[in-house]
């Protein structure tokens, strides 16, 4: 069954009316977004949609999200916190950051909460060097950052994360 092509089908003739017909591929990564905003990745039948509504084909479609850091082709934590440990936010303890923070979650770097939560990895700069520890976050509104932070502040963030999903659960 047709999920994101059905389901969001207004959204996407949107989005794919503000370019010239023979442009319509340019739309790719908006429609990558709204599958991923669905259940935080995007699968294998999302590609097969995208590549079908845009007619392109699977591999080029793929290749975007091999590509972009932000796309994910598996399924992983609700939130997949990524903080920056380049050498200007490694100078300001990001790696000790890092290391804290997945002690008091109980994951190594790259794993995913019990609960599936939350995640934990290292990326490059994120353009906020004077701000480390810091982090950006997919979250279902769109991409937060979150500067100089402490693990203490990270976990209260967490907890609200936690409480808001509960809440929605029950
Ligand atoms: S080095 Fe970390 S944000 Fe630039």
């Amino acid at each position: 069954m047709n999920k994101i092509a059905e389901k969001y089908a207004d959204e996407i003739q949107k989005i794919i009316a503000k370019y010239p017909p023979e442009e319509k591929r340019s739309a790719v990564m908006s429609l990558l977004y709204i599958a991923q905003r669905e259940d935080g990745h995007v699968s294998k039948q999302d590609i097969s949609e995208i590549a079908e509504i845009l007619e392109m084909t699977s591999t080029e479609v793929a290749t975007l999200i091999g590509f972009y850091t932000l796309y994910y082709d598996k399924p992983g934590a609700k939130y997949r916190i990524q903080i920056c440990n380049d050498l200007p936010c490694a100078l300001r303890g990001a790696d000790e950051f890092i290391t804290k923070l997945c002690e008091k979650l109980g994951i190594q770097i790259g794993e995913t909460t019990e609960d599936g939560l939350v995640s934990v990895e290292a990326v490059m700069c994120l353009a906020a060097c004077d701000k480390a520890p810091m982090f950006q976050v997919q979250t279902g509104d769109g991409l937060e950052y979150h500067e100089l932070q402490s693990v203490e502040s990270t976990m209260e963030l967490i907890e609200k994360w936690k409480a808001a999903r509960d809440s929605q659960v029950s």
